[in-house]
C-alpha cells in the first residue's frame, strides 16, 4: 500500500517535472521567434501594430529593451484589451487608428499558419481588431513557435476557425455554417464566467470545428463573411508576410510566401 502511495507520488511528481519541462520549452520557442522578428523588422520611426495573446508577450519586451537600448522613435498600436495594457506596463508609446491609420508593420502570433502563410487566429478571441490591425500594415510578420507550423489547417489546432459574431445572431449563424460546411459549430464558453466569452467588442465567438480542411479557404471566408451578423472570422488569408517559428534549443525558422 505505501509502496503504491511512494510510487504514485514519485510518478506524479516525475510527470509534472516533464510537463514543466514541455512548458518552458515552448516558451523558449515563443520568445526565440518574438526576439528574432523584433530585430529584424523593427526600425527607429516605425508605427507597429502589436498583435494579441502569449507570443506577442515576448515581442513588446525585446521591443521595449530595443527601444530604451537604441533611443528608438515608435508607436504601437494595440489590436486588443491585453496589448493595450502591454504598452502601457512597459511605458511604450501608444498609438490609435485614428492617430495612426497605416502602419508600418504589426507583429501578431497565430493559432495555426499552413504552407501558404494562410492562419487560424482568435483562440484568444481577439481576431477583428488582429485583422483590422493587420489589413492597416504594409507588412504582418506571424510570431508563434514550431507546433503552429503546418502543412495544411487544422493539422494541429483541433479547436476550429473562430468566428466573432453580434450575439442575437450566434444560433442561426451556428446553423447556418453547419448546414453549408459540415462539421460542428461551438459557442466558445467563458472559463471563469458563466455564460459565453465575450469579446474586446461585446461579441461572442463561435469555434468552428471543420471535418474536412476546405480546398478554398477564401471562398469558405467569403461565404461565412456574407452571412448576416458575422462580424469576422479567424482565417487571415494572403496577409502575413513572413512567419517566424522558434524551437525549444532557441533556434527560428521563418517562411515567407
Ligand atoms: C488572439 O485572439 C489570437 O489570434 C492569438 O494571436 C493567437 O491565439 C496566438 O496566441 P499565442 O501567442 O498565445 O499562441
Amino acid at each position: 500500500m505505501f509502496t503504491s502511495i511512494v510510487r504514485s507520488v514519485r510518478s506524479h511528481a516525475t510527470g509534472h517535472i516533464r510537463q514543466c519541462k514541455t512548458m518552458s520549452a515552448i516558451e523558449a520557442g515563443k520568445k526565440a521567434a518574438a526576439f528574432a522578428a523584433v530585430d529584424e523588422n523593427i526600425k527607429n520611426n516605425q508605427k507597429v501594430g502589436i498583435g494579441s495573446g502569449s507570443t506577442v508577450v515576448y515581442a513588446v519586451q525585446r521591443l521595449a529593451e530595443r527601444i530604451k537600448n537604441e533611443d528608438l522613435n515608435i508607436i504601437c498600436v494595440p489590436t486588443s484589451f491585453q496589448a493595450n495594457q502591454l504598452i502601457q506596463e512597459h511605458r511604450l508609446n501608444l498609438g490609435t487608428l485614428e492617430t495612426c491609420p497605416k502602419l508600418d508593420v504589426a507583429i501578431d502570433g497565430a493559432d495555426e499558419t499552413d504552407k501558404d502563410l494562410t492562419c487560424i487566429k482568435g483562440g484568444g478571441a481577439c481576431l477583428t481588431q488582429e485583422k483590422i490591425v493587420a489589413s492597416c500594415a504594409k507588412d504582418l510578420i506571424i510570431i508563434a513557435d514550431d507546433r503552429k507550423d503546418s502543412q495544411v489547417l487544422g493539422t494541429t489546432y483541433k479547436k476550429g476557425i473562430p468566428i466573432e459574431v453580434i450575439p442575437m445572431a450566434y444560433k442561426p449563424i451556428q446553423m447556418k455554417i453547419q448546414d453549408l460546411f459540415g462539421g460542428e459549430v461551438i459557442l466558445r464558453m467563458a472559463q471563469q464566467k458563466a455564460g459565453p466569452v465575450v469579446t474586446d467588442n461585446g461579441n461572442f465567438v463561435l469555434d468552428w470545428k471543420f471535418s474536412n480542411p476546405c480546398d478554398d479557404w477564401d471562398k469558405c471566408n467569403t461565404t461565412i463573411k456574407l452571412i448576416p451578423g458575422v462580424v469576422e472570422t479567424g482565417l487571415f488569408i494572403k496577409m502575413a508576410k513572413v512567419a517566424y517559428f522558434g524551437t525549444a534549443d532557441g533556434k527560428v525558422s521563418k517562411r515567407s510566401v
